[in-house]
């Protein structure tokens, strides 16, 4: 190893070991939360059921710095940016198909982001869905509290703040996970307010997530079926937001800035807004559009694409208005005990583009992910060469 990647080496673990003390220090705030955090988790009743408690003000532990609350990354001069939304309604026509792959490809590389339309998921399922989870968050929280759970065993489960105990600040959001496939659990444990919109939308996304994978693997350059053959398309995971109307917006976020530590997400989005992505040191708005599904790049799609495609970092904010609703499908396997390495495609790689990460496990990959607070010191330096 050289002096120069020693040096780095030292450096990425100091910086590591500094942010885990910084997240369990709470945010400079000086004050031993974890009481409050217990009290709040024992309610089993989420975020909602603090607002439904009438609270005016934000509870401290949900309060971010400013450091990572402020706009000032975003610059008005740069609202002409805009993420890409790219039409797939030709993706069968050879012409129009190349014009695609090559906007994917694009998208893909510089912004991580991109919006979709025509992909084929009718309108009524994604309303159905958004729905349907509305209406899973707002039953008697005697119903709800059932599966609330952090056993990250469980394949259904519903929470609030899956890093709870170890972000620096806890974020305005409760949410639902439901293990999609392989290898679902019986259908008797979705919850019966969305069990069988779910499980139809699953068949959706898992197609369109196919058909994008295959476009993905075009853009690299790579037969259509590469990036399906190596098993990027083989497992997801919904992860369904509910993010309540807050009362004191500027002083938290309803998701802090992070990569998704998967392959590709697929996310569905109600018309509130707060998603921002970070492009060329600004926050980007990616506001919902009418029809469209948001689809970002994770950072195990960076690692074997040996960084043609990046994993861009995104938040939610918070907004007084209200309720705000997602379902975000991760493109993972990290529930299978599989052995199997994931590491930069040969394909891509020569003497001008060597490998630049070590190979990794989908599930080492998330448990080193799950096992700091956001924001995260990223996974993907840790695996860098
Ligand atoms: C996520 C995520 C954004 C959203 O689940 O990783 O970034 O809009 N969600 O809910
Ligand atoms: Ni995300």
């Amino acid at each position: 190893m050289s002096v120069f990647a020693l040096c780095f080496q030292f450096i990425e673990t100091m910086t590591s070991s500094l942010q885990q003390i910084m997240a369990s220090t709470g945010n400079g705030l000086d004050y031993d939360k974890e009481p409050e955090l217990k009290t709040f988790d024992d309610t089993k009743a989420g975020v909602k059921g603090l607002v439904d408690s009438g609270i005016q003000s934000v509870p401290k532990f949900f309060v971010a710095s400013s450091e990572e609350t402020c706009n000032e990354k975003s610059d008005l001069r740069h609202t002409h940016f805009n993420v890409p939304i790219i039409d797939l309604r030709d993706i069968d026509k050879v012409g129009a198909r190349c014009e695609i792959v090559k906007e994917i490809g694009i998208a893909s590389s510089t912004w991580g982001f991109f919006q979709v339309v025509n992909h084929d998921i009718p309108q009524d399922i994604a309303d159905e869905v958004i729905e349907s989870i509305q209406r899973f968050n707002e039953q008697p929280n005697h119903v709800k509290e059932k599966i609330y759970s952090r056993d990250k065993m469980k394949k259904v489960r519903f929470n609030s703040n899956f890093d709870l105990y170890k972000a620096r600040f806890a974020n305005w959001r409760d949410t639902l996970s439901c293990l999609m496939a392989p290898n679902p659990p019986p259908p008797e444990e979705y919850p019966e307010a969305c069990r069988e919109i779910l499980l139809k939308f699953s068949k959706y996304v898992t197609k369109l997530g196919q058909d994008l994978f295959k476009l993905l693997s075009e853009a690299l350059g790579l037969n259509s079926n590469h990036l399906t053959n190596m098993g990027c398309a083989d497992g997801h995971v919904f992860y369904c937001h509910y993010y309540p109307a807050c009362p004191e917006p500027n002083l938290t976020l309803g998701h802090t800035k992070h990569r998704d530590p998967d392959f590709l997400t697929i996310l569905l989005q109600n018309q509130i807004g707060g998603l921002q992505v970070l492009h060329d040191n600004h926050w980007v708005n990616i506001p919902p559009v009418e029809g469209a599904l948001v689809v970002n790049v994770g950072e195990l799609l960076q690692v074997i694409s040996n960084d043609k495609f990046k994993a861009a970092e995104h938040r939610v904010l918070a907004n007084c208005a209200g309720p705000r609703l997602s379902v975000a499908c991760f493109f993972t396997t990290h529930f299978e005990p599989s052995e199997k390495l994931f590491s930069p495609i040969e394909e891509l790689l020569s003497d001008d583009s060597p490998p630049l990460y070590r190979g990794t496990t989908v599930k080492a990959y998330i448990d080193f992910f799950a096992s700091a607070g956001l924001p995260a010191y990223s996974s993907l330096t840790r695996l860098r060469l």
